[in-house]
């Protein structure tokens, strides 16, 4: 038999459009007659606009049209309840609703014009008079707001932290090795390279074709149609290219909102792209703080786990993330205490950044393990090993598969981690204090449902459909890979169609989930495909296959095989021909086994590794090395799955050393919403770097044992740099970013 596809490390399919820019992205399909629109933001926290004065603007020729608040259409928009799949509980913001103003950046007008410049050039002219309010943009005088977030939709993926345990105050006081500390975050923006945008095309009868930059087609199908109380049917969503999205397309942002309230309005063709300033003005990393109190007994056994996270949240929303319970996820321990609250602040409503909650949890948790290592004078992967839970401690059942352990000695083994030397401040090279760190990360294994149409077409080639996204991660080119498999056809005699809200449902792209949610489904209607082509070549006059049984034979490169006698077979063009050269459809919809996976716990891990090196006088900081094991189940393409590592390591790495929006609370405004001043890592600051996948079979989990990857590379990132720096330097710093100058500091 021929090599399976899955395994394989195949290129990105769509790559080469992307790259001789041959791919169209929201903003670039050509549309006749098109309107350009720009969006006019608030220039203060919070407040109530006086008077838009919009004459100057609209006297510009080429002009065509400014929407506010005050001579926008009335919209079913304004009644509806349901936001979208992802909008955490409170009121969704709705654009141009009112004269308030809740965050600054808020849209509080859009102009439509001619072209782009005009519509721009005209924003500039719009004035705006208001009356400005009070406000609070720091966490830190509203400590007194704390208070539980409110119960919604979006709680059932990210559940509030569980009750408490045994003793934790009474364990945490006697135990005789304890860490206690604090650990900040700043905001963060996501700033994928594609800005946000939408191009709505408009036809009569208020039918509308909608390129959009998201993550999620169908969810914005649905808010669209809620919104303007159109019917579904008439709404299509498409964005079959998406350059990169990392969570801020996971709810439908402003732009689609305004481009459709425009298109609708002046039943013409709209463009609306938000310029990088504006990628400030929507969801964001919250703000964070958090308490850790780990306590350990002789034996480096950790007996008392005390976690409490604060975030920033909206007025009008209440966003939360995972932070706080994930400890007990990885360490057992008979006293917990975990806590999570929110603050609401005059911001707009944080959203899910890559690893939301994960990351800024694993941060805090594994610099805390590997300084509890340090007051035991215990090896910090050792001391990993001493606590490695075999099953879930949080919830006692086991896991679904968990090769932890394999990470923590492959990626040790690779990495070099013996040769460091235990105490801080003791390796150098040259003028540079060298130091090594270590950290485990854990994510959530998620299946959504997801529903895949097969169609063996006449010609033979096999048409595959889902509404998911390729947000740039490689979903488009494992599809094909596991269609390939699951039917027994080339690749090449494959095609995929994806990303447009008429296709069979898919959920938004995120959280890692998209491979194993498409995965479940293709394999399933894969076989129910091979079914019923088994049944219908058994069937033709003279076929060598009428007494074969489904178990007798094989599927291979677009022919059914007896494996006895392989050359005793049916080609699926014979079958077609024997089908009056109709197509054959199989259509399903898969979910994960819940009731099975009731009794198991699902996640993937990672153990990372990190080499840094500080200059003894200057205090600079260069990550020389990084290595990540991986156990996420089966990798379906060690290429484009290593990809999503290699990236979300970086971006640890980014998080760890440059990345914040920083908040002037004079102002309640960031200061730095621009690529220059909003650093990210760039090519230069990437260290040599690997990725390695351990062996994790999980027949429990889904048809093909997929856990999906991505997140789970970043999670342990920062704490390794932590980690390393502190190992370096003997100086530990609980916030993030970690700048050259705090070295310096005495
Ligand atoms: Mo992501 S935050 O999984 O889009």
């Amino acid at each position: 038999m021929s090599q399976p596809s899955i395994g394989q490390p195949i290129s990105r399919l769509e790559g080469p459009l992307k790259v001789t820019g041959a791919a169209p992205y929201a903003a670039e399909y050509p549309l006749p007659h098109l309107l350009y629109a720009y969006v006019v933001n608030s220039a203060i926290p919070k407040g109530v606009i006086q008077a838009i004065d919009t004459d100057a603007a609209k006297a510009l020729p080429g002009v065509v049209e400014i929407l506010t608040h005050t001579n926008r259409p009335a919209l079913a928009a304004f009644d509806f309840q349901f936001a979208d799949l992802d909008a955490p509980p409170g009121t969704v913001f709705k654009p141009l609703y009112d004269a308030q103003v809740r965050y600054n950046g808020q849209p509080v007008a859009v102009v439509v014009a001619e072209d782009f410049e005009t519509a721009r050039y005209a924003a500039t002219l719009v004035r705006i008079r208001y009356e400005a309010e009070a406000f609070e943009t720091n966490i830190d005088d509203q400590m007194q707001q704390a208070r539980n977030a409110k119960k919604g939709l979006a709680t059932t993926f990210k559940p509030p932290p569980p009750k408490p345990t045994g003793h934790f105050e009474q364990a945490f006081a006697e135990a005789p090795f304890k860490v206690q500390a604090e650990y900040r975050h700043l905001a963060e923006h996501h700033n994928p390279l594609e800005l946000f945008a939408t191009t709505v095309q408009y036809e009569a009868g208020d039918r509308l074709t909608i390129y959009d930059k998201t993550q999620g087609t169908i969810n914005n199908q649905v808010f669209i149609a809620n919104a303007f109380g159109l019917p579904f049917k008439k709404v299509q969503v498409l964005a079959p290219y998406v350059g990169g999205g990392f969570g801020a397309g996971l709810r439908p942002q402003y732009q689609l909102f305004l481009a459709v309230m425009a298109a609708l309005h002046l039943k013409r063709n709209v463009r609306l792209t938000l310029d990088r300033k504006q990628m400030f003005t929507f969801g964001h990393r919250p703000q964070c703080i958090q308490q850790l109190q780990f306590g350990a007994d002789d034996s480096g056994k950790v007996t008392a786990l005390g976690h409490q996270a604060l975030t920033e949240t909206s007025r009008y929303e209440d966003y939360t993330e995972g932070i706080a319970a994930w400890s007990h996820k990885l360490y057992p321990a008979d006293h917990t205490k975990f806590k999570a609250q929110v603050v609401p602040l005059d911001v707009a409503t944080p959203l899910d950044m890559r690893a939301p909650g994960g990351v800024t949890g694993l941060h805090a948790i594994e610099c805390t393990m590997d300084a509890l290592s340090y007051e035991l004078g215990i090896d910090p992967l050792e001391l990993r090993l001493r606590n490695y839970a075999e099953t879930d401690p949080a919830s006692g059942k086991p896991f679904t598969s968990k090769a932890l352990r394999d990470c923590y000695l492959q990626g040790a083994e690779a990495f070099g981690w013996n040769e460091r030397h235990p105490a801080p401040r003791s390796m150098k090279r040259g003028h540079k204090w060298v130091g090594y760190g270590m950290a485990t990360g854990i994510w959530d294994a998620f299946q959504f449902p997801a529903r895949v149409e097969m169609v063996l077409r006449p010609g033979g080639t096999l048409l595959v459909t889902n509404a998911t996204t390729d947000i740039g991660t490689g979903t488009l080119t494992v599809m094909t890979q596991m269609a390939a498999d699951a039917v027994g056809i080339s690749m090449q005699a494959i095609e995929v169609q994806y990303g447009d809200s008429k296709k069979p449902f898919s959920m938004f792209q995120g959280g890692s989930a998209m491979t194993a949610s498409v995965g479940a489904a293709i394999a399933k209607v894969g076989r129910k495909l091979q079914e019923i082509l088994f049944g219908k070549a058994s069937r033709i006059k003279g076929s060598p296959l009428a007494k074969a049984t489904f178990d007798d034979v094989y599927f291979e490169n677009g022919w059914i095989r007896l494996r006895q006698f392989p050359e005793q077979a049916v080609s699926f063009a014979q079958i077609l021909a024997s089908n009056e050269n109709k197509p054959i459809a199989v259509k399903k919809l898969v979910g994960p086994d819940a009731l099975k996976l009731r009794k198991y716990t699902k996640a993937s891990h990672s153990a990372a590794f990190a080499e840094v090196e500080v200059d003894e006088e200057l205090g600079t900081i260069t990550v020389t090395r990084a290595l990540t094991a991986i156990a996420a189940g089966k990798i379906i393409n060690p290429k484009t799955a290593g990809s999503q590592i290699y990236g979300a390591m970086l971006w640890g790495i980014s998080k760890a050393l440059h990345e914040g929006s920083v908040m002037d609370s004079q102002l309640g405004k960031y200061l730095n919403d621009n690529y220059a001043e909003y650093h990210i890592q760039t090519h230069a600051d990437v260290p040599q770097m690997e990725v390695l996948f351990v062996d994790e079979p999980d027949p429990l989990i889904n048809e093909l044992g997929i856990k999906g990857v991505g997140e789970v590379g970043m999670v342990a990132m920062p704490a390794a740099i932590a980690n390393a720096l502190y190992h370096a330097t003997g100086k530990r710093i609980t916030n993030l970013p970690i700048h050259f100058d705090q070295l310096l500091e005495p």
